[in-house]
């Protein structure tokens, strides 16, 4: 089983990026983290072929049997970083090869220093998740708020998750 973190932050020292790290040394599955600095702003007329950096992203979400994003909120709703990915991952890969979110599991979450979570963010991904046609895992939703101090491998929203996961990954 393999599962594939997407990080909508570019920052270095991102809570996202921390929250996924978290994770990654806490579940018994093989996990890779990316990062999507490398992905070029979504063009109709770069489609076919798409860029490389956009070709492996959209390999790596093939050979993974879950994919879990870790998003920051943006104005309450969703980084343009992230969108933008999205976008191109939403997106047939050829007349014949459909897009490559469609079926996949799915587990979104994001962290925020803020007090209310990122459940704006997360509102958006679900109805973002749906139209791509994913098997969205629907709780527990795992909005983190108080940055800072959660971020801890005991969090209890962060031990809930990991639990779900494990049920989600072998259905
Ligand atoms: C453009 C912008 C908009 C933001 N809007 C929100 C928001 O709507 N809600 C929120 O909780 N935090 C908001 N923040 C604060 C982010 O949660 C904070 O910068 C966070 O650290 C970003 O995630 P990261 O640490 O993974 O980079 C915003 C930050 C930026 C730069």
């Amino acid at each position: 089983m393999k599962v594939l973190g997407i990080v909508g932050s570019l920052r270095k020292e991102s809570y996202n990026l921390k929250l996924a790290n978290l994770i990654k040394d806490n579940i018994d599955y093989e996990m890779e983290i990316v990062t999507l600095e490398n992905i070029p702003m979504f063009n109709e007329d770069l489609e076919y072929p798409a860029p490389k950096s956009v070709l492996e992203l959209r390999d790596k979400v093939l050979n993974s049997d879950l994919i879990w994003i870790f998003s920051p909120e943006y104005n309450n709703g969703i980084p343009g970083v992230l969108k933008n990915t999205l976008d191109w991952l939403g997106r047939p890969r050829s007349e014949e090869l459909g897009q490559v979110m469609s079926k996949k599991k799915v587990i979104l979450s994001g962290v925020t220093p803020g007090k209310f979570g990122t459940i704006n963010a997360y509102n958006d991904l679900v109805q973002l998740m749906v139209f791509l046609n994913t098997n969205l895992m629907a709780r527990p939703r795992l909005t983190i708020p108080n940055a800072e101090f959660n971020l801890t491998p005991d969090n209890h929203f962060i031990q809930d998750a990991i639990k779900a996961l494990d049920r989600f990954i072998k259905q």
